[in-house]
């Protein structure tokens, strides 16, 4: 046996991994076991995982619904950094894990437990977040992962759940690996492994196949209040009911299947699948109206931001002076990010076909080409003058430097040709 341990909380899906993790902590930790299952939007059936868990050994089973916290404090806050690793990942698993470390510490804490354990393996980013983020909030705690250490293949954990008379659900063999939540769904494993080939249709549940796409095109209008998505199409919704109906609507056209290799934390590079509907088509409305409120120079260094953010996500770091910096800059930016962005939803793609705001930068006076606009044309020859300045000097003394060593070339003595000597 392990060193031992008292109590344990238990991050509990209610999967085969989770399930058989109850029974060996008891054996080789000689603790007790409670589960803790946070429903963060995942679909399944999480009620009747949680009531299998004290049937298999746990001594309670916690529930947590952090859907609406889950939306405001995380997923919402990294849409106003318009939250995508590598470009192209919104986040989904990486954010969650964050909101289920502070319920678990929590947990912890509340029924004085000594240590707190999940189901992630040794190869993953999860294992970082959720050892880093419970190593922040509570060092105290120790921190076991199974899957890390039972060196179990999957046939070995079904052997070992039967000899221990766990009550199970084992799924008809599915080499993926699935992580769901209300920002995205996320496949790896099995065939997605060779990232040559392209993904089955059967890893894709949430958008739909193309012969099933709306023949007509749906366009639907997000309304943004200081960078938080409060409406479509003119109706009020509260954040999780705005994202579930958005990854319908959107999914029903396809939108947010995303095909890309990743970097993992541990240095691993992956082909992973996603499929996020609302999350990409939230990011694509709110970078729209970003640019259509935000100054150039604010834009910009926002965009470094943005990357740092999704990085600082990604890789584990939510609780960090860094992340928490990050997202204060963020927050003062997104002031004057109110205002209605239609989205055409159509075969797959969606795109950004208007935008408008109270706070728009874009001035018609300034911008138009009748006789109405009061940009002071003339102003603008002086400008360039002197925009073009520093290039225009800098490329006058290469030249200049040029036709110095042409010269030297064409001197009788010279016998070699010498590269051009800096001015
Ligand atoms: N690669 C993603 C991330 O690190 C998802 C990981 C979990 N996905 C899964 N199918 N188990 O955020």
């Amino acid at each position: 046996m392990a060193g031992k341990l008292k109590h344990v909380v238990l991050a509990y899906s209610g999967g085969l991994d989770t399930s058989v993790a109850i029974p060996w902590i008891k054996e080789h930790y000689g603790a007790e076991v409670t589960t803790l299952t946070v429903d963060v939007g995942q679909e399944g059936e999480l009620e009747d995982a949680v009531e299998r868990a004290p049937i298999n050994g746990a001594r309670e089973a916690f529930l947590e619904d952090a859907k609406v916290t889950f939306a405001e404090e995380f997923l919402f806050p990294a849409l106003q950094a318009n939250c995508l690793y590598q470009g192209v990942y919104p986040l989904s698993t990486s954010l969650a894990r964050p909101l289920i470390v502070r319920h678990l510490v929590s947990a912890a804490l509340r029924l004085g437990a000594d240590a707190v354990a999940h189901g992630c393996t040794g190869k993953g980013n999860d294992q970082v977040r959720f050892d880093v983020g419970v190593q922040t909030l509570a060092p105290h705690l120790s921190i076991i992962a199974p899957v890390r250490e039972w060196n179990m293949n999957r046939q070995d954990e079904i052997a070992y759940a039967r000899e221990h008379g766990l009550k199970i659900h084992v799924k008809p063999e599915s080499p993926y690996s699935v992580d769901e939540n209300l920002w995205g769904r996320s496949v790896e494993g099995g065939r997605l492994e060779d990232p040559g080939s392209a993904p089955p249709e059967e890893v894709f549940q949430w958008t739909s196949h193309p012969e099933k796409w709306p023949k007509v095109p749906e366009d639907v209008v997000v309304g943004f209040s200081r960078g938080a998505p409060i409406s479509l199409n003119g109706r009020s919704l509260e954040p999780v009911d705005l994202i579930q109906t958005l990854n319908q609507k959107a999914g029903a056209h396809g939108i947010g299947r995303i095909d890309h290799v990743e970097d993992r934390v541990v240095g691993i590079k992956s082909r992973e699948t996603y499929e996020c509907p609302a999350a990409i088509a939230l990011v694509q409305a709110h970078q729209a109206l970003e640019a259509l409120v935000l100054p150039r120079d604010l834009l910009s260094f926002k965009g470094l931001v943005d990357r740092r953010f999704a990085d600082t996500v990604y890789e584990g770091m939510w609780y960090s002076p860094l992340r928490e910096s990050l997202s204060s800059f963020v927050a003062s930016t997104q002031e004057t990010v109110t205002g209605q962005v239609t989205l055409r939803l159509f075969q797959g793609t969606s795109r950004v076909v208007g935008r408008r705001s109270p706070f728009s930068l874009l001035s018609h006076e300034l911008a138009t080409y009748d006789r109405t606009s009061t940009f002071r044309q003339e102003a603008a020859e002086g400008f360039i003058h002197l925009f073009g300045l520093a290039n225009r000097l800098a490329y006058a003394r290469r030249r200049e430097a040029l036709t110095d060593a042409e010269e030297r070339e064409a001197l009788p003595a010279s016998g070699k040709v010498s590269p051009p000597t800096p001015p």
